[in-house]
C-alpha cells in the first residue's frame, strides 16, 4: 500500500503588498529586501481572516481536485505557527468542522516552517498501516498577526497563505510519498520563538513586554543552519534510495531566502534551476510554502506522473526534513 498526493490546493489572500510599502513602515528599501531575501511581494490576511479560513479554501480547492466528499476524510492535519487559538483548540477542529468532515479526526501539528513535510509524513503512515484511507494535510499561516511590525529584521520577511494536499492511499508501487527525513535540533529552539504567552513566560498584563509576543529570531544563525541542513537532508534522502540529483526533477525547498536556497545550491553543486522558488511573490510563508510551491508548479503542469522530487525544509524547534515523492 502506498499513500499518494492525490492533489493539491492552495489559497493566498488578494492583499498584496510590495516592499515599497514596508519602506514607509520602518527603515528598510525594496533594494535591501530583494538583495538580501529574494522577497518583492507577500499577501496579507483580512482582518477577519484567520489561519483557518486560508485552511479552508485550500482544502476545498485540493478536494475538488481529487473529486473526494467531506465525508471521505479519516484525518485533517493543519501544520501551523500562527494558528487560530493560542494553544488551543486546534485550528484543525475548526478546518473539520467548516468543511463538514464529519468523520475525520483532526489535529494541529507543530514543526515550524518544516510542518508539512512532517504533515506529509505523518498522513503517510497512517495510510501505510491501515488506520486512514484518505487524510487533508494543510499548512497555513497566518504569520503577519505574529510578527513586530515595527522590527525591520523580521516583519519584511513574511507573508500570509495555506495549501493543502489530499493524500490517499494507493496500490500502486511505483507513485506516492516513497521516503521521509523528520529531524530536530532542539538546542536552538530560542532562534526563532514567540518567547511569551505560553507557560515558560506567562502573559502578565502590564508586565510582559509586548515584543516579546513576536516572533523573534536570530536571522543570522538560523541561515548558516539552513544551509547545513538543506545540504545535509538532500544528500541522505538521495543516498538512503540509492538515487542521484539527476533522478530528481524538481526539489521544493521551503521558501525563507533566496540566498540560502543558492548557497545550499552551490555547496551542494546541484543546479539552482532545480530547485522550485517563489518567494518573490509570497515571501516566507512558514508551513503554507511548500504547498503553495506544489500548487503553483501544478498549475503550471511542471509535474508529471512518474516525477521524481524532493521537498526539504527548516524552521522553528529547530526543525528540518524532507520526502521523496514520487508524483
Ligand atoms: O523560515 C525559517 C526562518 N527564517 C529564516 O530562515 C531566515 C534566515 N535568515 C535570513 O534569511 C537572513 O539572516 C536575514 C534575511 C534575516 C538577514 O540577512 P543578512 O544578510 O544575514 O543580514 P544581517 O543580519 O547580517 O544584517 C545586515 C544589516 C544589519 O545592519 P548592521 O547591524 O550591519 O548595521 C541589519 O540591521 O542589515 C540590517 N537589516 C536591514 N536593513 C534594511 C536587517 N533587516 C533590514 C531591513 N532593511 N529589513
Amino acid at each position: 500500500m502506498r499513500a499518494v498526493i492525490e492533489s493539491i490546493g492552495a489559497y493566498a489572500p488578494p492583499r498584496r503588498v510590495s516592499n515599497d510599502e514596508f519602506a514607509k513602515i520602518v527603515d528598510t528599501t525594496d533594494e535591501w529586501i530583494v538583495s538580501h531575501t529574494g522577497i518583492r511581494f507577500r499577501h496579507i490576511a483580512a482582518d477577519d481572516q484567520a489561519a483557518s479560513d486560508m485552511a479552508i479554501e485550500a482544502g476545498k480547492l485540493a478536494m475538488g481536485r481529487a473529486g473526494v466528499e467531506p465525508g471521505d476524510i479519516d484525518l485533517v492535519i493543519v501544520s501551523s505557527a500562527s494558528s487560530d487559538y493560542p494553544g488551543f483548540p486546534a485550528t484543525a477542529c475548526i478546518v473539520q468542522d467548516k468543511l463538514g468532515l464529519r468523520k475525520a479526526g483532526a489535529m494541529d501539528l507543530l514543526a515550524g516552517c518544516t510542518g508539512f513535510i512532517y504533515g506529509l509524513e505523518t498522513a503517510k503512515n497512517y495510510i501505510v498501516s491501515g488506520s486512514a484511507k484518505k487524510i487533508l494535510v494543510i499548512g497555513a499561516e497566518t504569520l503577519t498577526r505574529i510578527m513586530d511590525w515595527t522590527d525591520r529584521n523580521t516583519c519584511v520577511l513574511f507573508g500570509d497563505g495555506a495549501g493543502a494536499a489530499v493524500v490517499g492511499a494507493s496500490e500502486s508501487d511505483s507513485r506516492g510519498i516513497i521516503d521521509s527525513i523528520l529531524r530536530a535540533e532542539g538546542s536552538g529552539a530560542e532562534l526563532l520563538d514567540r518567547p511569551a504567552g505560553g507557560s515558560r513566560m506567562p502573559f502578565k498584563a502590564g508586565e510582559t513586554d509586548p515584543s516579546e509576543l513576536y516572533i523573534k529570531m536570530d536571522g543570522g544563525k538560523v541561515y548558516i543552519f539552513a544551509v547545513r541542513v538543506i545540504v545535509t537532508t538532500i544528500k541522505a534522502i538521495l543516498e538512503q534510495n540509492n538515487l542521484t540529483i539527476d533522478d530528481i526533477k524538481y526539489i521544493v525547498p521551503h521558501q525563507a531566502n533566496i540566498r540560502i536556497i543558492e548557497a545550499a545550491a552551490k555547496r551542494s553543486k546541484i543546479p539552482l534551476e532545480k530547485f522550485y522558488m517563489n518567494i518573490q511573490e509570497f515571501a516566507n510563508t512558514s508551513a503554507a510554502s511548500i504547498p503553495i510551491a506544489l500548487n503553483e508548479m501544478v498549475e503550471k503542469n511542471l509535474l508529471k506522473k512518474g516525477d521524481k522530487i524532493i521537498t526539504v525544509g527548516f524552521g522553528a524547534g529547530l526543525t528540518y526534513g524532507a520526502n521523496l515523492i514520487v508524483w
